[in-house]
């Protein structure tokens, strides 16, 4: 939330600047701003709306130089407007800062500071670190001294990047908790919430950790832990390549990674499935002893990430008979759950940097519990502080909606509960060869129902000024009822709920009529007859059906006043491929009614405050 980007170098400060804050607008996009240090004096410009809005300020305003720190905002504290937009200055606007976080403890700071003559200008957390910074510039000393009072002082997460006029050469920096990169380029460096916003000019990065701060310069980051003590420095190639940020010819990144699902799943299947039988993480350092120990397991995720934990856990109850439970992260950390005996703690995390998830991970350490994490971002923090990691290999996902990363999710969720199995002996290799067959399957499927997306274009048009839908779903589509409803609602703002099937008669039922469109996830499995029961409901009470069901099956098609098939699958596959039609919907709709996907109002891509 929030993304930050400064640099200093030889080149145009305000356009590496305004590049690496469009890359970075996934992060929030309510108002932007930068601060350049001009010949000499800083300038501050910033804007209410996108980066474009702040592009065209600068074209009739502009900096120049060569050091310049940026911001766009996901609001906390303060509304989305230009006085509370960073980045933000000290009395006399010789400091500038961008932040990302929240300062906790920032009214007493606040309070103290105004009684001693400063004088604050927005509702912002953020606007008291500069001010801080000034007062002990004022009391003589340096700004590597007040960095460090700042890290002893400041409360909260954050990520912060200071200029200061008097020093033109250095971009400081702290970090508790919110991720922040360094870059080093060609004589040139830079900082960043994320390194998307500096390739391909950075070639190497440092991850800055907690409690670390220093400063940076065209040629080096002088880094310091909580205590002051410089640090050793081990800059590490950046693999990610401008390629992988392309939009290519799609109008939207969401259209765009629901079309790299299949050759995604693809590169997935190909890295974890062996030839005889077997699924491989390499990059997860736990042991088969340790795993064939494990007796109960806790997932924690949010959003997307928890509908796939919710697949996981049917997973793992499934074939790799472990209990299992999946929680909320938000959740997880107040119900104080029980971690007896060799219970694992399951994170799920497209970013890795979700302060929520994140805030499940201390939760289980404080525990005792060893973390494994599925995540999206090798580098990103929950990976850092996780025991091990699983890597989701969905490549970049930059649509604000979560598409590519939930199927990854999925399909990753599915391979290490066959693990696990075959781990426990639980699965013979013939069995799970019959698996990897229907499995190597999916992708193919995939692409036979994205052939066909002009259907759900064509369905969309009818949806535009719908006010309500429910989703309903059984067993391991209950959770794709919730996926469908999430990305439908967070992309086109239409009101939509997500139940399970059987939960429909005991409330729910009551909010159907003409008007309300019921997606019915109804594909051939156990619980299609109950499935086929719930369209019967929602028709006789004359609400529009809309059936995901499979191919072949001619009973719901029937019956449906809209219906879609998917190719038929095993059961435990079905959710990777009823997903796909939802996505296309939840897209076309948010199209008809004017609504940008990428960009969807009030959300960020990667939630780092709690
Ligand atoms: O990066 P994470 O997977 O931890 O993010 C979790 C949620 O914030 C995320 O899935 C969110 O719900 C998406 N906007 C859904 O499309």
């Amino acid at each position: 939330m929030c993304g930050i980007v400064g640099y200093v170098g030889p080149k145009s400060v305000e356009s590496v600047l305004l590049v690496g804050l469009t890359r970075l607008e996934y992060r929030g996009y309510d108002s932007a701003g930068i601060a350049v240090i001009d010949k000499g004096d800083l300038e501050i410009r910033k804007e209410k709306g996108k980066i474009k809005d702040l592009e065209k300020l600068l074209h009739a305003n502009p900096v120049e130089g060569s050091i310049g720190i940026g911001h766009t905002r996901w609001a906390t504290h303060g509304e989305p407007d230009r006085v509370n937009a960073h980045p933000h200055a000290d009395t006399r606007r010789k400091i500038a800062v961008v932040h990302n976080g929240i300062v906790e403890n920032y009214q007493k700071f606040k309070a103290e500071l105004t009684k001693r003559g400063h004088v604050f200008h927005s509702e912002t957390d953020t606007e008291v670190i500069p001010h801080i910074l000034e007062d002990l510039l004022s009391q003589g000393k340096t700004m590597a001294q007040a960095m460090q009072h700042c890290v002893d002082h400041l409360e909260g997460r954050y990520a912060f990047v200071a200029i200061y006029e008097r020093e033109p050469d250095r971009l400081y920096f702290a970090r508790n908790g919110s991720p922040l990169v360094y870059g080093r380029g060609h004589k040139e460096g830079f900082l960043a919430s994320d390194v998307s916003a500096i390739i391909p000019a950075a070639r190497e990065q440092v991850q800055i950790e907690n409690n670390q701060w220093g400063w940076v310069t065209r040629d080096t980051l002088h880094l310091h832990n909580g205590t002051g003590t410089e640090l050793p420095v081990t800059p590490v190639k950046i693999e990610l390549k401008l390629a992988h940020l392309d939009k290519g010819d799609f109008d939207h990144y969401m259209l765009k990674e629901i079309y790299e699902q299949p050759d995604m799943l693809r590169r997935i299947i190909q890295a974890r499935m062996t030839d005889d039988g077997k699924v491989e993480f390499p990059e997860s350092v736990l042991t088969n002893e340790y795993q064939g120990r494990i007796s109960r397991i806790l997932i924690t995720s949010a959003g997307t990430s928890w509908h796939a934990g919710m697949i996981g856990k049917i997973y793992l109850e499934n074939f790799a008979k472990i209990a299992t439970e999946v929680d909320i992260s938000s959740e997880f950390r107040y119900r104080n759950p029980i971690a007896e005996g060799d219970t694992m703690v399951i994170a799920i995390s497209q970013s890795g940097e979700t302060a929520d998830t994140l805030a499940g991970i201390h939760e289980a350490k404080a525990k005792f519990c060893r973390v494994l994490s599925f995540v999206n971002n090798t580098t990103s923090t929950i990976a850092r502080e996780s025991d091990a990691i699983i890597d989701l290999r969905a490549g970049p996902e930059i649509g604000v909606a979560s598409t590519k990363a939930y199927t990854a999710q999925v399909l990753n969720l599915l391979l290490y509960a066959i693990h696990l199995a075959g781990i426990k002996w639980l699965i013979s290799k013939e069995d799970r060869q019959i698996m990897f067959q229907e499995i190597r399957k999916v992708p193919q499927k995939i692409d036979e129902i994205l052939s066909r997306a002009h259907i759900l274009k064509e369905w969309a048009q009818d949806f535009r000024e719908t006010k309500d839908f429910v989703f309903l779903g059984r067993h391991y589509n209950h959770p794709t009822a919730l996926e469908g409803a999430l990305k439908l609602k967070e992309i086109s703002y239409i009101h939509a709920s997500g139940y399970a099937g059987g939960e429909f008669k005991h409330g729910p039922i009551a909010l159907i009529t003409e008007e309300v469109p019921v997606v019915c996830i109804a594909p051939q499995s156990e619980v299609y007859e109950k499935m086929f029961s719930n369209i019967q409901e929602v028709k006789a009470r004359k609400g529009k059906i809309i059936a995901i069901h499979s191919e072949g099956d001619e009973q719901t098609p029937a019956a449906a006043d809209y219906s879609f098939a998917i190719p038929q699958a095993p059961d435990y596959l079905n959710p990777l491929l009823a997903v796909i039609p939802l996505q296309l919907l939840a897209y076309y709709t948010a199209i008809e009614r004017g609504c940008e996907p990428d960009q969807p109002r009030n959300l960020a891509k990667s939630v780092t405050v709690e």
